[in-house]
């Protein structure tokens, strides 16, 4: 179903996440017939460029990266007739006149800073100062947030100064994914699972992302964040968060992102001696994390492993273990849910007896697992051993399958007004608030990080941190 009619302006129209995401997103929509006709993007940038050096541009982009590559060029000329574009100077008074008289009135207006942070405030307030923001118009940011509840609450304030939070999309690309959505369907439209999600029927949970690429390339930027920042804050709070949260009454933005505030809100400190970070070395010619940091002296870690307690009644003596890491021995992201044993055991203990468990899939291979006791068969008695029941999204439901781009997704979200998928101003403070004083012990503390070898499930210590507990991580790929 095409949404309304649109203007979107891209400001940044020229940086990586454009090129990557943004533009090949928006065309992938257009070719699936979401996009209407009279839509029209805009793209905004310092530079001097006539449309059709843009158009041209934008031409060249999309066949590099549209996952559908545009053979047909005259599907790709259409598409190309609805951008625009327009040189703005953010911080001066170039451009801003020209943009306002490029906008519609009575249309969905939505712009998109595709920025450094600290340009958000200055755009926000360009477009009220030139009335280029409606009151319906939408503003949309992206992480980094902040790098700590500081920062990040003087965000929200510059944002605040000229939109209202009902106006603010903050995209953290995770909830954008298909299969984290499926989570909530999972919860919230079975029947089956909601009455053993509590602390009475799990023992434990694991979230893992989990990355073999390192940060190759872009270590200048990650150096300065560290996966407690890049990673732990947001994408994997927010796995946290759709995992623990109560269910909503209703399945509307406030409701959810209510429910998700009240989780990061229930955490407890997390001790230092709960906490692994790591780092990876360097090995057959590959460069370290320190080679690709350029600062053969950084303490910066690029693997976290903590364990998490959420001080709550459903919760109280579950731990949630969360890991992170570049360098590791595959691309993996799964939340797996693990149940107490039964409480009378009739049958004797076997080999490598680890328990039911639901493994929530997310990426790549997306789907379900459930591990299960059978006996086995055949003759010698009762003899038992684990099976699992799987599910995988792309046998299930072969071509509807296919995910859908997070960003393109998120976008005509944000068309449609809908912010169950952004995160709101309270709940990035909360997220920030519990991370703030681990990053302070970390920064007054003279511990470094433990070196990994790439290629492997992290340091010896994230391990341990289960082991010690008589529990271990599921392997990782
Ligand atoms: C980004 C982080 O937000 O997420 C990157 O900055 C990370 O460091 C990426 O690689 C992971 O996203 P995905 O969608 O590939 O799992």
């Amino acid at each position: 179903i095409p949404v309304d009619p649109f203007d979107l302006v891209i400001f940044g129209v020229t940086g990586d996440l454009a090129r990557r995401k943004i533009l090949p997103g928006l065309f992938h929509r257009f070719l699936v017939g979401q996009m209407p006709q009279e839509a029209r993007i805009i793209g905004a940038a310092r530079s001097k460029m006539t449309e059709e050096e843009f158009r041209a541009s934008v031409r060249d982009t999309l066949l590099e990266f549209a996952k559908e590559a545009p053979d047909n060029a005259e599907t790709l000329d259409l598409f190309l007739e609805q951008l625009s574009y327009v040189a703005v100077d953010a911080t001066g008074a170039g451009g801003w006149p020209e943009l306002a008289k490029m906008l519609r009135p009575g249309l969905v207006r939505a712009f998109y800073l595709s920025v450094s942070p600290n340009l958000f405030g200055t755009i926000a307030a360009k477009l009220n100062e030139h009335d280029i923001a409606t009151p319906e118009s939408r503003i949309v940011v992206e992480k980094p947030f902040g790098h700590d509840l500081a920062s990040a609450q003087a965000l929200n304030a510059d944002l605040r100064r000229s939109f209202a939070e009902h106006q603010i999309y903050r995209i953290d690309h995770y909830l954008g994914k298909e299969t984290v959505q499926n989570l909530m369907a999972l919860r919230f439209a079975n029947s089956l699972w909601e009455p053993l999600w509590n602390a009475t029927h799990v023992d434990h949970v694991q979230i893992t992302v989990a990355e073999s690429l390192g940060v190759e390339g872009r270590g200048e930027y990650y150096d300065k964040s560290g996966a407690m920042r890049d990673m732990v804050q947001n994408h994997l709070m927010q796995l946290l968060c759709l995992t623990a949260m109560e269910p909503p009454s209703r399945f509307v933005p406030n409701s959810v992102r209510d429910e998700k505030v009240k989780v990061i809100e229930a955490l407890e400190p997390v001790a230092q001696s709960d906490i692994v970070r790591g780092q990876y070395r360097g090995r057959d010619g590959e460069g370290s994390y320190r080679d690709h940091a350029g600062d053969d002296a950084s303490t910066t870690e690029s693997f976290v492993a903590m364990k998490v307690n959420v001080g709550n009644w459903r919760w109280a003596g579950t731990p949630f273990y969360l890991r992170t890491g570049k360098k590791l021995r595959a691309r993996t992201s799964e939340i797996v849910v693990v149940f107490r044993d039964p409480p009378h055991m009739i049958f004797p203990k076997f080999d490598n007896q680890r328990g039911n468990a639901l493994i929530i899939r997310l990426q790549p291979d997306e789907g379900i697992t459930l591990r299960t006791t059978i006996k086995e068969p055949g003759p010698g008695g009762m003899r038992l051993a684990e099976v699992t029941l799987d599910m995988t999204f792309a046998e299930a439901l072969g071509e509807h399958a296919a995910p859908q781009d997070a960003y393109e997704r998120l976008i005509m979200d944000v068309i449609r007004g809908d912010q169950t998928l952004f995160m709101r101003g309270d709940e990035v403070e909360a997220a920030w608030g519990w991370a703030d004083p681990i990053l302070d012990e970390w920064s007054r503390s003279s511990t470094t990080p433990e070196p990994y070898d790439p290629g492997s499930s992290g340091p010896e210590d994230a391990l341990m941190l289960l082991h010690r507990d008589g529990r271990r991580w599921r392997e990782i790929g």
